[in-house]
C-alpha cells in the first residue's frame, strides 16, 4: 500500500536554503508510488514548486476561512491555489496553543479550503495532561466532530486526517527529543478515528497519517501499524536524506 507523507517545514527554509535541500534530497529520493506533499512557508512556494520534478505537490500550513478583505497577515484559499498549492495543513497544535484557534475557527476554515478544492491535512491530538487524565478520546472525538461540522459528502473526498499527539510533536532541540507513542497506542487512536470516519463522515478509508517525532529511524514500524496511511514530518522534513529515506518506504 503507497502511503503520504507531508513534510511540515513550519517556520524553516529560505529560498536558498530550500534549493540546498532539493539538491542533497535529489540525490536519495527514489521513484515512488507514495504520495509526498512539502508544506512551505509562503515565500518558499516558488522555489518549491520549481523542484516538483522531484515528485511531490506543494502545500501550505496555514490559510484564513474569508475570500479577502481587513485580515492584516493571513492568506485565502484562493491565493494559496494561486501560488499552485493543492494541500494545506489545517488545526495544527502549535496553532491552535500559540494562535489560539479553536474549533469553530478551524471548522470555517476546512470549509473555505476544500470549497476552494484543496485537500486539508485536518490535525487533531491530545497533549499529555489529557492523556493523563484518561481524556484522549473525548478530546480527540470533540476536535474531529467540531472541526468536520457541516462538511458536505463531496469534500470529504478531500480531506486527510493527522493525528498528533501534542506530547510526541519535536520542540525543534534535537538534545531534547519527545517520547514517542507506543505502536500499540497508534495503533488504538487510529482504530479509533476510522471508527470516527465511518459515523461522521461515511467514509471507510478516510486517510489517517501519524506525526510527532516521525523520523527515519522509526517510520518503518509506525507504517506497517494498522491505519497508519502515512505520516506528517516536522523536523525530520528539514534534512533531505531523512526525509527522503521516509518517502521512499516500500512494501
Ligand atoms: P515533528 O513535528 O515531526 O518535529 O515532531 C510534527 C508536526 O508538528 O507536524
Amino acid at each position: 500500500m503507497s502511503k503520504m507523507i507531508v513534510a511540515n517545514w513550519k517556520m524553516n527554509m529560505t529560498s536558498a536554503q530550500a534549493n540546498e535541500f532539493f539538491d542533497e534530497y535529489a540525490k536519495h529520493i527514489k521513484k515512488t508510488k507514495n504520495k509526498v506533499v512539502i508544506c512551505a512557508p509562503f515565500t518558499t512556494m516558488p522555489t518549491v514548486f520549481k523542484r516538483r520534478r522531484l515528485g511531490f505537490k506543494l502545500g501550505a500550513q496555514n490559510v484564513h476561512p474569508a475570500e479577502n478583505g481587513t485580515h492584516t497577515g493571513e492568506i485565502s484559499a484562493k491565493m494559496l491555489v494561486d501560488a499552485k498549492v493543492t494541500s494545506v495543513i489545517i488545526g495544527h497544535s502549535e496553532r491552535r496553543a500559540q494562535f489560539g484557534e479553536c474549533n469553530s475557527f478551524i471548522n470555517a476554515k476546512i470549509k473555505a479550503a476544500v470549497a476552494a478544492g484543496l485537500q486539508v491535512i485536518f490535525c487533531i491530538g491530545e497533549t499529555a495532561d489529557e492523556r493523563e487524565m484518561g481524556k484522549t478520546f473525548e478530546v480527540l472525538k470533540k476536535q474531529f466532530i467540531e472541526g468536520m461540522a457541516d462538511i458536505g459528502a463531496e469534500a470529504k473526498k478531500n480531506i486527510v486526517i493527522a493525528y498528533e499527539p501534542v506530547w510526541a510533536i519535536s520542540g525543534g532541540d534535537p538534545n531534547k527529543p519527545s517520547p514517542t507513542p507506543k505502536s500499540a497506542e497508534i495503533a488504538e487512536v487510529h482504530a479509533f478515528i476510522r471508527k470516527l470516519g465511518k459515523k461522521q463522515l461515511k467514509s471507510s478509508r478516510i486517510p489517517i497519517l501519524y506525526g510527532g517525532s516521525a523520523n527515519d529511524k522509526n517510520f518503518k514500524e509506525i507504517f506497517v501499524i494498522e491505519n497508519v496511511d502515512g505520516a506528517l514530518v516536522g523536523g525530520a522534513s528539514l534534512v533531505p536524506s531523512k526525509f527522503a529515506a521516509m518517502c521512499n518506504f516500500n512494501k
